[in-house]
């Protein structure tokens, strides 16, 4: 079993993941690109059943960027034949084992199988308490910001948390939003690729050489254990005891509120 390394009682953390690397890791084994993207969607249910025992609470994961329908149109076409059959495969384990399945990004260009498929997945498992698994496709974070923007009339004038909650309603999150500790990407490249940007704001960044397909719990436990080593002063100044000074307004809900 996967040891959390976080202390008892921690506030679970918020981790973000770009699932990079597919491609390569096919091209390595003479496989072709679908073939990676099938063995990265069989990398993600161990990473979520080990994630809880890391002290994770959020899990979001980057599938699908608002960039990505630039690909050609077959490989677009399998990522979303893969989504759906991924969504219901998985939703009756994430109910059995209380992970609640949100999809975050738009809805209106993607097919409406798949739109039922995330709708289903979303209603099995809202009762999950574990984790809440987030998985982004068609998503843009400076979409995101500009839908929420865009929500405001001209005499209102959003606060932080006001403007948050306008965001997580543009990105069909299904929750507060909270804001990533970690945000690991995978495949060896250091960019942040449109995703999660202003949760983001002060998040731990980790970028691994490793390839999605061959991302394990045991690298998840290494990457939450390599985040408990920084020290975080969220520009304040140390030491403040090894938690993070208290932010006007948060709550103490899951995890750390915006
Ligand atoms: C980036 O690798 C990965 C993607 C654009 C798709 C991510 C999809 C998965 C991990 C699999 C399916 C996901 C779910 C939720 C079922 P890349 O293709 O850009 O790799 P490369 O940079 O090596 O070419």
């Amino acid at each position: 079993m996967v040891q959390s390394t976080l202390k008892d009682g921690a506030t679970p953390l918020h981790v973000a993941i770009i699932m990079d690397g597919n491609g390569r890791w096919a091209t390595r084994h003479g496989l072709s690109r679908s073939f990676g993207h099938r063995a990265g969607a069989r990398a993600i249910p161990g990473v979520v059943r080990a994630a809880p025992n890391c002290g994770i609470g959020t899990l979001s994961l980057f599938a699908f960027s608002a960039d990505n329908w630039g690909r050609p149109c077959a490989e677009v076409d399998e990522l979303l034949a893969l989504f759906q059959h991924f969504l219901e495969g998985e939703a009756a384990r994430c109910r059995a084992e209380g992970v609640r399945l949100s999809i975050i990004g738009r809805r209106d260009r993607l097919p409406s199988s798949l739109c039922r498929a995330i709708h289903a997945a979303e209603q099995q498992s809202v009762d999950g308490r574990a984790l809440h698994l987030r998985i982004a496709i068609d998503y843009s974070s400076r979409g995101s910001i500009l839908e929420a923007a865009r929500s405001y009339s001209g005499a209102s004038v959003p606060t932080s948390a006001s403007f948050a909650a306008a965001l997580a309603r543009a990105d069909h999150s299904g929750a507060p939003l909270t804001a990533v500790d970690l945000l690991i990407r995978t495949g060896g490249e250091h960019r942040l690729s449109d995703f999660l940007l202003w949760e983001s704001a002060y998040a731990e960044l980790l970028f691994l050489p490793i390839a999605w397909p061959d991302f394990t719990d045991k690298d998840l436990t290494e990457a939450v254990a390599e985040f408990t080593r920084r020290e975080r002063r969220f520009g304040a100044l140390p030491p403040f005891g090894g938690t993070p000074p208290r932010i006007p307004g948060a709550q103490g809900a899951a995890c750390r509120s915006i």
